[in-house]
């Protein structure tokens, strides 16, 4: 006899993903449908990050890595780069007064080199605010990019096999892993990427080998609490096999 297996419509929070990723996408688009600069739109996201973050911290979720500014989006004009500069920074700043409230753990991941000085500080600054917080950790990915990631972690890896560290046959999946910015967490689950485009655009490309994508066409600054419960519903619909049966 056989049985379908019944389809979640609820969460079943006994298997809650303990790692999602976040790619925000559509805030340009957005601001565009309302006749506003796009500078509005990235502002209007800030707000939505803010509140996802909250309700994945209630849902216990223990990490949440989201895309807030990749190495390709310094082709944008210099204006619309500033802007999200300086919206990164006060987001930074705001984040040690509401989300450490929220007992959030905030870090970033990504080459930090090109960044200004006073974001650089700003970064060291929050991260140590909050780093003794027990609640979600929250990666933001700032001049992130997969493929510049997984170089300086070869990098790193070449430089500890000439010098004799470790032989080159022992080089390992693991040690790949614990070189990439997110050393120490475990791979996402899930990824959502909003504003309808269904590609990584340079997202955790390593780290993703066997997370559960969902796409959806809501642009970022409207996705809701409702639309994060969507997508987690429909991520536990899904059997993950990682190539067995
Ligand atoms: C995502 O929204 C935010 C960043 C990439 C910084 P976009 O700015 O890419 O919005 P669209 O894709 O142009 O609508
Ligand atoms: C990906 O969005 C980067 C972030 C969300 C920060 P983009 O809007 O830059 O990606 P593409 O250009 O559509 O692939
Ligand atoms: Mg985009």
């Amino acid at each position: 006899m056989f049985f379908k297996k019944k389809r979640l419509t609820e969460i079943d929070y006994t298997r809650i993903p303990v790692h999602i990723g976040v790619i925000m996408d559509g805030n340009g688009r957005w601001a565009k449908k309302r006749g506003l600069p796009r500078s509005a739109g990235h502002q209007a996201g800030a707000d939505t990050l803010k509140k996802i973050v909250t309700e994945c911290n209630k849902m216990g979720i223990k990490y949440i890595t989201v895309y807030a500014f990749s190495t390709e989006n310094w082709k944008r004009p210099k204006d619309e780069v500033d802007f999200l500069m300086n919206l990164l920074m006060n987001y930074l700043r705001d984040a040690e007064k509401t989300l450490a409230g929220e007992n959030v753990v905030i870090r970033t991941i990504g080459s930090r080199n090109e960044l200004s000085e006073e974001i650089q500080q700003q970064i060291i600054k929050t991260e140590k605010f909050t780093e003794n917080n027990t609640g979600i950790v929250m990666n933001i990915a700032l001049n992130y990019g997969s493929r510049e990631e997984i170089i300086h972690a070869v990098r790193g890896l070449v430089r500890d096999a000439v010098g004799g560290k470790v032989k080159l046959e022992d080089i390992s999946e693991d040690m790949m892993s614990n070189r990439l910015y997110t050393g120490g967490i475990p791979d996402p689950d899930l990824i959502i990427r909003t504003s309808g485009e269904e590609r990584l655009s340079n997202f955790l490309m390593w780290q993703s080998a066997y997370s559960e994508l969902y796409f959806t066409r809501r642009l970022w600054p409207d996705f809701n609490i409702n639309d994060l419960h969507t997508a987690i519903i429909a991520y536990q619909n899904r059997n993950r096999r990682y190539g067995g049966v």
